[in-house]
């Protein structure tokens, strides 16, 4: 269904006989009507008078069913009115629609998120990774691409050399069948603390790391032991999170493809050895710094092995390949790109979806037990300080306390844009007042509440108020916003708006009763509720914030 932005666009450019885009229509706001066009740069390519042509153009459209009034005004704008009934109608029509009027896209795509480093628990720097990639699949999803969600876990490499060696040689009062995490959590600390006085252990854990690259029965035994633990205490964390991936890959997947391919690199004379047989790439000019692609003793790196997995992904066919890593690794994946274009691997379609730091207020090492703040504590806190929120600023005590916490972290995580270093900060977070997920929780709950105490049907009937109109208007944003979520691979655009938009219902809830009013009246704001309350439904949706039936 075409917006009618689209339309008027077309139109205008028929008349005036210049390229008219989409985005050169304003929305001007106030008395200035619905829409507005600025006549004067179309003018100086004609080189005509701007004001001319604005009323002559002006004539023609007048004539057309798009606009009650078109205006002209100052030194060449076109001001659009449209008729409120009519609009409304449209914005209803296209929202009702399927896709709730959002332009569906084509393509496979790609979208590798989380990834964490495994023998461990995942930390408050792995939460804006898992909030922005699950929301990037589902906006995605929701933009018609068929998305495959990759969780490409680094299985591979020291931190399991470490926890190999602390299982052989540390006394740990847990117990691995029992509560596995927390035996290798134990283990590992243990390590780094004796590691500090004897850096020997560095080093014999470094040859288990290597042992399980070259397949040794026990480091592998041990290996797999380890992984699958972590795994499976991953999954249950992401279910809690409701964090979904199509497949879970890793490092170790890829390494012995990824040291064949340099070292066919090799015979083919595109690269050369060291003398100690390791192999280094050298960018032409110095662009970039080097970097080794094979050690003296035939392992991989950790670029060797996204190398392959570059390769292999468009071997596989997705149109587009994306990498939600943290902005720490912007050089890494410059390097990558580089030497993928320079060996002939295609990265056309592959992007780097880099994100600030989180930060939190009080430092994100944890005093409990010496180590970085894990990241199922972050979450285990905001629900607690959503009960206590609740019963102060809202007067309830709350049953879906869970679902209200984990969507306020990620809310907070996603309304920041992406590139932004950001500051965590609880009290604000997890308000229900103000630019917070349970603020959108809220908002969207109380819309349900009033839809569930209706009696009459819900219909677009009797002339729309002023309040009424610009509510609907905004509403009517919603599928452009989410357009704009997908090709900025921005999660931010919906949240904001989202976050707007439950201010604009709650204002526009405050002046207008619903319930009561004449039989037109309510039947029609009734309406406006109804599609609010499915606007933030799927908008939440598409964040990762559940959305609850009440609150
Ligand atoms: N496991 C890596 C880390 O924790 C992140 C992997 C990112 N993805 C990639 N294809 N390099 O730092």
């Amino acid at each position: 269904m075409k917006a009618v932005k689209e339309e008027l666009a077309e139109k205008l450019e028929e008349i005036l006989e210049v390229e008219v885009k989409e985005k050169d229509i304003e929305i001007p706001g106030g008395e200035y009507g619905d829409f507005a066009y600025p006549a004067m740069k179309a003018a100086s390519q004609k080189e005509e008078n701007p004001r001319k042509l604005a009323e002559e153009a002006s004539e023609k459209l007048e004539a057309l069913d798009i606009a009650e009034q078109v205006e002209v005004a100052g030194p060449g704008y076109l001001n659009f009115h449209l008729d409120r009934e009519k609009y409304a109608k449209i914005i209803e029509n296209r929202l009702e629609s399927e896709n709730m009027g959002v332009e569906q896209r084509e393509g496979s795509i790609l979208v590798e998120f989380s990834s964490p480093n495994i023998a461990k628990p995942m930390n408050v720097g792995h939460l804006r990774n898992n909030a922005l990639g699950d929301s990037l699949r589902r906006i995605l999803s929701f933009v018609g691409y068929d998305v495959t969600a990759e969780n490409y876990i680094g299985d591979l490499g020291t931190q399991f050399g470490k926890v190999i060696y602390g299982h052989k040689n540390i006394e740990s009062e847990k117990d691995f069948e029992e509560e596995p995490i927390e035996y290798m959590l134990d283990i590992y600390v243990k390590f780094h603390d004796l590691a500090e006085e004897n850096t020997e252990i560095e080093d014999q854990s470094q040859k288990w790391a290597k042992k399980i690259e070259k397949k040794d029965d026990e480091a592998i035994k041990l290996w797999k032991k380890f992984r699958s633990a972590t795994l499976e205490y991953h999954r249950d964390e992401y279910k809690r999170l409701g964090i979904k991936f199509d497949r879970t890959t890793g490092e170790s997947t890829v390494y012995e493809d990824a040291r064949e391919l340099v070292k066919q690199w090799v015979e083919e004379g595109k690269l050369e050895r060291d003398e100690d047989g390791s192999v280094f790439y050298e960018f032409e000019e110095d662009e970039l710094p080097g970097a080794v692609l094979l050690k003296a003793d035939g392992s991989t790196l950790y670029i060797t092995r996204d190398l392959y997995n570059l390769k292999k992904r468009n071997e596989e066919g997705f149109d587009y390949n994306l990498y939600v890593v943290a902005s720490e690794q912007e050089l890494h994946f410059k390097q990558l790109f580089q030497i993928a274009e320079d060996a002939g691997i295609k990265t056309e379609g592959s992007e780097h979806i880099s994100y600030g730091m989180l930060n939190l207020t009080e430092g994100s090492m944890s005093t409990r037990k010496g180590i970085i703040i894990e990241q199922s504590e972050i979450f285990d806190r905001a629900i607690e300080i959503a009960e206590e929120k609740a019963e102060e600023e809202i007067n309830r005590s709350l049953e879906n306390a869970e679902a209200i916490g984990i969507g306020a972290v990620k809310y907070s995580n996603l309304s920041v844009s992406r590139k932004k270093d950001m500051e965590f900060n609880w009290d604000t977070a997890l308000s229900f007042q103000g630019d917070s997920g349970p603020y959108l929780q809220y908002s969207n709950t109380r819309a349900k509440s009033i839809l569930g105490k209706a009696e009459k049907e819900a219909e677009l009937s009797g002339a729309l108020t002023r309040e009424e109109y610009r509510i609907v208007k905004k509403l009517g944003e919603f599928p452009k916003k989410v357009g704009e979520a997908a090709e900025n691979r921005e999660p931010a655009k919906i949240a904001n708006y989202l976050s707007n938009l439950c201010e604009e219902f709650n204002s526009f809830y405050h002046s207008s009763q619903v319930i009561g009013e004449d039989e037109k009246t309510e039947k029609r704001r009734l309406k406006i509720v109804k599609l609010f309350s499915d606007v933030t439904d799927q908008g939440m949706q598409l964040l990762g914030i559940e959305p609850l039936e009440q609150m």
